[in-house]
């Protein structure tokens, strides 16, 4: 069977990507890895999720547990996100909360809600791979969001490629890869170009609880629901995840945003998977009722003494000519290094001579552009690990550097 000739037109666009054989190098022992961007396993809430499964397990609680259940998600724990959104000055109810099978499920479902083959998506260069997969099955063009565009240039770049523009896409809080946060005064800004242009705005909050450092700036979608008044008026559709807070192997993430769009994400999810599990809505319910604000200030204590760490290495151990950024909260330090070294280049000879990983940042554009970029997480390792993994990096890149042109 020639699979390649019966393939839909879509699939053109959903690539293996380049860096994976790289990557499966990494199971070596001796590699310290700054490439996963995932949560560490050890602060997991293991014993939290052992109790509220086993709660779920017992006697009557076990029929509804592993039955089928609501498209929207489970009453108790949308209650509890409406609640959440409230604290971060999103004022909703729970027909506001559409629950998700992980954050990268309302990504899939909002270009499918959203994008016809030639319309434009604006995201900032550069931005989460995962949403640029998510969104490329549906056939989109991109347009810089982070280029100072204007409503007209938009308009008339989107009407080339044969659509027009949909939605902007931003992590406006440690995006995933820079780590980097949008000012007050940029949210406003991008509301305005929103309004202006009559798009939604996609407002990816996964990394939203972990802030380290600076005060805390409130969600695009509270900022717009301070213009417009309710909730419903509002074109921001903020994406939630547990991922990063809770654990990612439950797949829990949620929607928030205008009803009316709610209930049309309620039916993709009917016709794509019927409903997010079960059991893993209830015990995330349940853990979330019980620790969960604590146990987010016990990861911004880890992961922020780990961000410094990384950060002080950089300063440390890089060469002349490579900059990186300052996250205030996340995962991620995003580095620009000379011109003429290529991410991925550098990542085959950081594997290679120095035993050392991360990502190279090309990928991480929608136009293939600045490869001379790379990412690193943070999440993972402690002071010996960090400063002898930065320092293999800083040789990696010296090497680089003294090749022959
Ligand atoms: C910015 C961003 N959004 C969304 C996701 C998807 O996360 P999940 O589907 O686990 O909620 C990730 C995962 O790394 C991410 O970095």
């Amino acid at each position: 069977m020639d699979w390649g000739s019966i393939l839909s037109q879509r699939m053109s666009r959903m690539k293996a990507s380049e860096i994976r054989e790289l990557l499966k190098l990494l199971d070596q022992p001796e590699i310290i890895s700054f490439a996963g961007g995932i949560p560490d396993p050890a602060l997991f809430p293991v014993e939290d999720y052992q109790k509220a499964l086993a709660g779920a397990l017992t006697g009557e609680a076990a029929a509804v547990s592993l039955q089928y259940s609501v498209s929207e998600g489970y009453l108790p724990l949308r209650r509890w996100l409406a609640a959440e959104m409230g604290r971060l000055g999103v004022v909703c109810g729970v027909e506001n909360i559409f629950i998700t099978s992980g954050s990268q499920q309302a990504l899939d479902y909002l270009g499918k809600l959203l994008l016809s083959p030639g319309d434009t998506a604006l995201v900032n260069w550069p931005t989460y791979m995962g949403a640029l997969g998510a969104f490329n099955a549906y056939e989109p063009a991109y347009l810089r969001l982070n280029g100072n565009l204007g409503a007209a240039e938009v308009r008339a770049e989107a009407a080339a490629s044969g659509g027009r523009p949909k939605f902007a896409y931003l992590s406006a809080d440690f995006g995933n890869p820079t780590g980097e946060t949008l000012d007050r005064a940029g949210r406003e800004q991008l509301l305005d170009l929103a309004a202006e242009l009559d798009i939604a705005v996609i407002e990816d909050g996964a990394y939203q609880h972990l802030r380290y450092e600076g005060e805390a700036i409130p969600p695009i979608l509270a900022l717009e629901q301070a213009r417009v008044g309710s909730i419903e008026n509002c074109r921001t559709l903020y994406c939630g995840s547990f991922s990063k807070t809770l654990a990612p192997g439950l797949r829990v993430g949620w929607v928030c945003g205008a009803s009316a769009a709610i209930q049309r994400l309620v039916l993709l999810k009917q016709a794509g998977d019927l409903h997010s599990s079960t059991i893993n809505q209830i015990a995330t319910a349940q853990v979330a009722e019980t620790v969960f604000a604590a146990h987010v200030e016990q990861l911004r204590q880890v992961y922020g003494r780990r961000r410094s760490l990384v950060l002080e290495a950089l300063a440390r151990e890089m060469p002349e000519g490579v900059t990186w950024t300052r996250p205030e909260g996340g995962m991620f330090v995003w580095l620009t290094l000379p011109e003429a070294i290529d991410g991925a280049e550098l990542l085959a000879h950081a594997l290679k001579h120095q035993k050392v990983a991360f990502v190279p940042g090309r990928a991480f554009f929608a136009d293939g552009s600045n490869g001379n970029t790379i990412r690193l997480s943070f999440s993972l390792h402690e002071k010996p690990a960090v400063d002898e993994g930065v320092r293999r990096i800083g040789q990696a890149i010296r090497e680089m550097m003294a090749r022959p042109a």
